[in-house]
């Protein structure tokens, strides 16, 4: 499960994120939506302590972290932040895949290489996790040689390699042609319907609401409004309304 608290992050003089609160319980789906500059991207970035929050708890399973009163002392810092970071797989909006490694050889890189998981068994993860997200048979396939789709879909199987309690993935659609953009959804519905636990930044407001449990509708930093899909179809806040009917008139 993930516990945020009153989580605050300034770039220099901007104040970024306001105070966020929010839990998501084990398997469950969570969207998070919101006009751009709004915080999301720095809000997944936080969990995964690749932006060290100004203030505010961060806890996903046992790990947890407060970075208003973080453990003294730089390895103990440093340990905590390992353990929390390890908790979490990231899925970007583009895939960050090694160019020059194969498509097996990117998911083998986190478990043997960071993790010094045992080669033989993680191959035999990194191949059912393939065929998981569709591209069994692909592993020796290089990026260059897969479609945006499919590269996306190997990020996806890449940041579970890693064995995370949860799944964060920011806009992981975006930046694909729109005929690419349902295989992607369909992975990431199949992890959602076996129980991962997702935080899911997206645009595809019909998608977030098949799927998600909870919804965040976040402005300005701060969470403005949430619940479950009812916050999609029926929002009780404007600034939700106004945001929706953009997006929906956008699509
Ligand atoms: N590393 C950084 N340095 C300085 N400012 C940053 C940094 N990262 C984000 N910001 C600023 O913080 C604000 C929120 O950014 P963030 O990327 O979290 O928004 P977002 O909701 O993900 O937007 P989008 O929908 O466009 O992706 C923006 O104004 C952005 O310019
Ligand atoms: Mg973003």
């Amino acid at each position: 499960m993930i516990e945020v608290h009153g989580l605050e992050k300034s770039f220099a003089e901007q104040r970024v994120l306001r105070g966020v609160d929010f839990t998501a319980t084990a398997g469950t789906a969570t969207a998070v939506l919101g006009p751009s500059g709004s915080g999301k991207t720095t809000l997944l970035r936080s969990l995964n302590v690749l932006e060290a929050p100004d203030a505010g708890t961060v806890r996903i399973g046992d790990a947890r972290l407060n970075f208003a009163d973080p453990p003294a002392g730089k390895a103990a810092y440093r340990r905590a932040v390992k353990a929390l970071r390890a908790r979490s797989g990231m899925v970007f909006q583009s895939h960050h895949l090694f160019p020059h490694k194969t498509v097996l050889q990117n998911l083998l890189e986190g478990p043997v290489h960071v993790q010094g998981r045992d080669r033989e068994e993680a191959t035999e993860d990194a191949r059912a996790l393939l065929a998981q997200v569709g591209l069994a048979g692909r592993e020796d396939a290089y990026p260059s040689q897969l479609s945006g789709g499919q590269q996306q879909r190997v990020g996806i199987a890449r940041a579970l390699a890693l064995r995370p309690e949860v799944l964060l993935l920011d806009e992981p659609t975006s930046a694909l042609d729109p005929e690419l953009v349902g295989e992607v959804l369909d992975v990431v519905r199949d992890l959602a319907e076996q129980g991962w636990t997702l935080v899911i930044v997206t645009h595809e407001v019909r998608f977030a609401r098949d799927v998600a449990d909870q919804v965040l509708f976040l402005d300005g930093g701060r969470v403005a409004e949430r619940g479950g899909a009812e916050v999609l179809t029926d929002p009780r806040e404007e600034r939700t309304r106004r945001f929706l009917s953009r997006v929906l008139d956008a699509g």
